[in-house]
């Protein structure tokens, strides 16, 4: 992406700029609360297709994330073929049983019990869409010498963070899945072995008789997540 001719800093007017007023801030953050308080993670999807483009736009989205020096450490595999959906699902779920039979450690797996996760992870063949997040710990110029990439955790979690509120605002739902370890997503969906992948977005539509724990819409009060100095 980058060219080693274009590294000069060069200022250009800011673009965008709001002119709300404080009263329509305060308004827009409600909103926004209220809104992404009804985003919840599914495991049980509708089979309904989606249409490629609204993925591509909200990957769109994903990719307008700040990160460390805009190096944009991240890359996205989008895919509906069921077949490559298939081989994810039975190489995910190898992988989840070896967890759930002790690789996880007694205490991993008291956690995961109020949120009623096993080994089965069908979600993976009947979601219309997987999304794999991979992180690129340096990146390339056209020339193909390498750059290091900063801050790639803390960059990719930001974009994935802009994915599913993307997702959300289209009507879509989401599970953000980790089977432990992910290597095998470099091999089934041809990326270099310098890349790791993070994540497993599955999206879709809920199906009608999906259901989320109760704990998960368990969420600490304000007063606990923030400490204000003013
Ligand atoms: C980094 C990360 C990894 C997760 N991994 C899994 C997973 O492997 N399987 C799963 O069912 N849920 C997974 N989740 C979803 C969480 O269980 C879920 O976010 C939590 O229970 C809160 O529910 P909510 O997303 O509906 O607010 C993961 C979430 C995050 C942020």
């Amino acid at each position: 992406m980058f060219t080693k001719e274009k590294l000069d800093y060069k200022a250009i007017a800011l673009p965008d700029r709001s002119d709300m007023s404080d009263a329509q801030a305060l308004e827009a953050a409600r909103t926004h609360l209220a809104f992404m308080r009804k985003r919840h993670s599914v495991r049980d999807f509708a089979p309904t297709p989606v249409p490629r483009e609204i993925i591509d736009l909200a990957i769109a989205a994903a990719g307008s994330a700040p990160s460390g020096a805009n190096h944009q450490p991240w890359h996205f595999v989008a895919i509906s073929n069921s077949g490559v959906k298939h081989q994810i699902r039975l190489a995910a779920e190898e992988e989840e049983e070896k967890f759930y039979a002790g690789g996880a450690g007694d205490e991993w797996i008291k956690a995961l019990e109020p949120i009623g996760t096993d080994a089965s992870k069908p979600h993976l063949d009947i979601a219309p869409w997987l999304i794999v997040i991979f992180a690129q710990r340096w990146g390339a110029f056209a020339d193909g010498t390498r750059y290091k990439n900063y801050y790639v955790p803390e960059s990719v979690g930001i974009a994935t963070g802009f994915l599913i509120s993307a997702l959300h605002h289209a009507g879509l739902t989401c599970l953000t899945h980790t089977p432990n370890p992910m290597k095998f997503l470099n091999s089934l969906l041809d990326r270099p072995a310098s890349e790791k992948p993070v994540m497993i977005l599955a999206v879709g539509h809920p199906a009608t008789e999906a259901v989320v724990p109760e704990v998960a819409k368990l969420k600490k009060p304000l007063g606990e997540i923030l400490s204000v100095f003013d």
